[in-house]
Formats: structure tokens, sequence, C-alpha cells
């Protein structure tokens, strides 16, 4: 049996979410959303989590950011250490500076606002010993190495080709951090060449097929034992079961509208 470790999340309520804008494939401004069932489905989650045993912050939604719930999006949190995020669309950009006044009122003193386009945990995955870090669609490449210096992390560039799986969390997900990291992912949202360097990383990965990936099941959330993932992902929650893990199946669909799922809604403080 797997031993999982609490977590601190942070979280942004859904209160003005919608589709009003397409900066990723899954979002159709023609096709209505229901905000009260997202809120719902969010609300969800977040019981999960501290059903769970786990500690979670929230950050005030604020109008016209329609796309704050998704939380990761907006911080890499490593030891003390913030790195900020600067999104690629315009219709994000003032996310950044929300979560920034966050962090600063939350009393974090070693808190750096980044130079390059950087989308956070969207695109950087710690595993603890390694920040496994995406590009291809959101965070420019030269982010990584300024995410390394930043948090002093050592960094794996990975690419993505996939423009469903715009962001490295859209793809593949931490399932035990050190001092054995293990993740799941979907190998063909990379490159030939960090499809490899993710099987010379990780031979043992779960691995995430596409009817998985298309319900962004690959989109999860792991606190070492107890995975929280789209109930669609029925197969993928079959392959954790048999090594050991616990699923724990959530209704996204609302979230999903807009390309997002638990792991999007979920910024984690890693310690
Ligand atoms: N609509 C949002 C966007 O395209 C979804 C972000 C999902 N977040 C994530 N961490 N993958 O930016």
């Amino acid at each position: 049996m797997r031993t999982p470790t609490r977590r601190h999340y942070v979280m942004c309520p859904p209160e003005y979410f919608a589709v009003e804008y397409s900066i990723n494939p899954w979002m159709d401004p023609s096709s209505p959303v229901d905000t009260d069932l997202a809120k719902r489905q969010w609300q969800e989650l977040k019981r999960t989590y501290e059903d769970l045993g786990h500690t979670v912050e929230v950050v005030e939604p604020q109008p016209g950011l329609p796309d704050m719930v998704f939380a990761a999006n907006s911080g890499t949190v490593l030891g003390g250490r913030v790195l900020g995020s600067r999104f690629r669309a315009p219709e994000r950009a003032a996310e950044a500076e929300h979560f920034r006044r966050w962090f600063a009122t939350r009393g974090y003193r070693e808190l750096v606002m980044p130079s390059r386009i950087n989308e956070a945990e969207g695109d950087f995955a710690w595993t603890g010993e390694l920040l496994l870090a995406g590009s291809g669609f959101r965070t420019d490449p030269e982010a990584h190495a300024e995410a390394q210096e930043v948090l002093g992390a050592p960094v794996v560039s990975l690419r993505l080709t996939d423009p469903r799986y715009y962001h490295l969390d859209t793809a593949l997900f931490v399932l035990d951090k050190g001092p054995r990291p293990q993740v799941a992912y979907y190998p063909d949202a990379f490159s030939p060449g960090s499809a490899q360097v993710l099987r010379r990383l990780f031979p043992d990965a779960v691995l995430g097929d596409s009817a998985d990936a298309e319900c962004l099941g690959l989109n999860a959330v792991s606190d070492g034992r107890n995975v929280v993932l789209p109930l669609e992902a029925t197969g993928l929650a079959e392959r954790l079961s048999a090594r050991g893990y616990e699923p724990v199946m959530i209704d996204v669909s609302e979230l999903r509208k807009s390309g997002g799922g638990p792991k999007c809604c979920t910024m984690e403080l890693h310690g």
C-alpha cells in the first residue's frame, strides 16, 4: 500500500468562469458553459482534497478574468521561493499580478516575476528531484533556464507537439515525489526526443493512452497514494489501481470546456 503525504494547495473559485475567447482547441465560445455547475464541481474538488487531509488556500477571483480558476498557471513554488507567471494570451495577463499580490501578502519574500512567457505549473512539474518543464505552445523555452536560476532546481526541458495538449500538465503528472519519483504521461503528446527522455528518466512510468488524454485524464493530482482525476479516465484509473494507487474520480465537465481539469485548478505549494 502506498503512503500519501499531506499537501498544501492553492485554488481560485470559478466565480466568473466562462469561455469568452479561444486560446486552446478545447475552448469554443459559441457553446454554453454552466457556471453554477462549474462552481459545484470546483467545490467538490476542493472538498475532496480536504477530505483527503490536504490544506487548501483560496485566492479571491476577479471579474473579467474567466480563466482565473486555473490557479496552477499563476506560480511555481518550491521551498519558499516563488516564480510568478507571465501569460502568453493577453486575455489572461492580469491574473499574474493578482497572484503576485497574494504571494506578497502571504509573506513570501523570495518572489520573482519572470521575464519570459511562463505559465507556471501548467508547464512545470516538480518531481521532488527535477523540474520537468514543457514548451511548444505556452511557456517559452527560455523560461526553463530562468526557472532553474530562480528556483535552484535542475530543469529538464520537454517539447509538446499536439495543440490539444498545450500545457505539460495536460499530458503528464507526478504520481510520487522523491526519493524515487514516479510519473504518468501520454507519450504521443511529446516530440520523439522528449518522449525518449521520459522513457529514460521514468522507465516504469504509468502510460496514458489516447482515451485517457482526450478526457484530460492526465490532468490529475496525486498525493503519493490518492490520485484525483476526471471520472471519464477509467482506463488510466485501472492502470493506477494495478500499481497500488487509489483513483478518486471527479466530474470536471464544465472546466474541461476551457481545456482544464483537476490539476489546472490546483497550484501546489511545494515545501
Ligand atoms: N483556458 C485556459 C487556458 O487555455 C485553461 C488553462 C488550463 N490550465 C492548465 N494548467 N493546463 O489558458
